[in-house]
């Protein structure tokens, strides 16, 4: 990276490189290797924080963003938000968050205390009953009325998947040989592809197994209500491409919980909802993985930000019933290797 680059101090240094680490626990008897790449070490809490970055790196490149004049306006109402509200507020670039009412609380409070300005939509949209287009409306007034405003749109700019080479590379990196497989769960498609495009280019035999929500039309399907926030789509993304993954799995919001709660539960990893995502899929393609691949995650963010939801039994028995059993079972007795 070149010195002069702007937002490659302080705190923004430390984002990427996140640690890598094998799952040994999650399933004693798999005949293949598990490894996690955990996004939530990036000081944002999630992997859009490599997002943001480059998002912002671009756009000060280009004369789009000009630190101590511009106003960054962005609708997102998670880790995106974050990831623009750690970087902005480093930078001393005003930043506005368009979130509508179901943003988590604590995700609005963070972008706060990071000095976002956060604007709450309240209605929905008369034709389709949801929030997104009204957020988007709402962005492109605030653009049209605030000088030198400047919208990185995460949904189309080719520099949120660029982020993502790097992510790939890393995981390349550390997985001795490899990974034979790749699941990444997928919104924006910028994991996705950015990890789809590094291994095309370095021509990395890996099959890349996108990890989309039951309810979600990324791939197609139709749309239904979602709970778990993170992964998954209600308008295909301008990033989507097709042929970006070698396979799709669609994954409950249960099943999203259960495999939070068993990661937590044997591996000691409080990860957020979409980690449960990929891990279901795991486990769901297991028979189809050859004896002695290597499989690699990305688990996208924190759990912390989950705590009254995917880790609030009482959250989880009011939608899904009595499911407790679903990750306590079976909960092996774990061997402890020398470190
Ligand atoms: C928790 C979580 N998982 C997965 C994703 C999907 O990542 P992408 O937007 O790169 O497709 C996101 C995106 O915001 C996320 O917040």
């Amino acid at each position: 990276m070149h010195t002069s680059d702007p937002v490659c101090g302080g705190v923004l240094r430390t984002v990427g490189r996140t640690p890598l680490v094998e799952l040994t626990r999650l399933e004693p008897a798999a005949r293949f290797r598990l490894f996690a790449k955990l996004e939530g070490h990036n000081p944002g809490g999630s992997i859009k924080d490599r997002s943001a970055l480059e998002l912002l790196r671009g756009a000060i490149r280009d004369g789009l963003v000009i630190p101590g004049r511009s106003v960054v306006v962005e609708s997102s109402s998670g880790n995106l938000g974050i990831g623009l509200a750690q970087a902005c507020g480093y930078l001393g670039i005003r930043f506005i968050c368009v979130v509508d009412p179901r943003a988590n609380r604590q995700n609005i409070a963070i972008m706060r205390a990071l000095g976002a300005e956060v604007e709450v939509v309240t209605r929905t949209d008369p034709a389709t009953g949801e929030y997104l287009p009204v957020r988007i409306r709402r962005v492109r007034e605030i653009l049209a009325r605030t000088e030198h405003a400047y919208c990185p749109d995460q949904y189309s700019n080719p520099l949120n998947p660029r982020s993502h080479h790097a992510t790939m590379r890393e995981i390349c990196e550390a997985v001795p040989g490899g990974p034979d497989y790749l699941f990444a769960a997928t919104s924006s498609c910028g994991t996705l592809r950015g990890c789809a495009e590094y291994a095309r280019e370095q021509q990395l035999p890996v099959s890349i197994v996108a990890v989309d929500a039951e309810g979600s039309v990324i791939f197609g399907r139709e749309p239904a209500p979602r709970l778990i926030p993170g992964h998954g789509a209600a308008v295909r993304p301008a990033l989507h491409q097709d042929g970006l993954a070698d396979t799709v799995v669609h994954v409950s919001d249960l099943d999203c919980v259960v495999n939070c709660r068993r990661l937590a539960a044997r591996e000691a990893i409080l990860a957020g909802g979409s980690a449960g995502a990929v891990i279901a899929a795991v486990r769901r393609m297991a028979d189809r993985i050859p004896d002695g691949a290597t499989c690699a995650v990305v688990l996208a963010d924190r759990g912390e930000r989950y705590l009254d939801t995917i880790y609030n039994d009482d959250w989880v028995a009011s939608h899904f019933g009595d499911v407790a059993h679903l990750w306590k079972e079976n909960s092996p007795v774990a061997e402890v290797a020398p470190c």
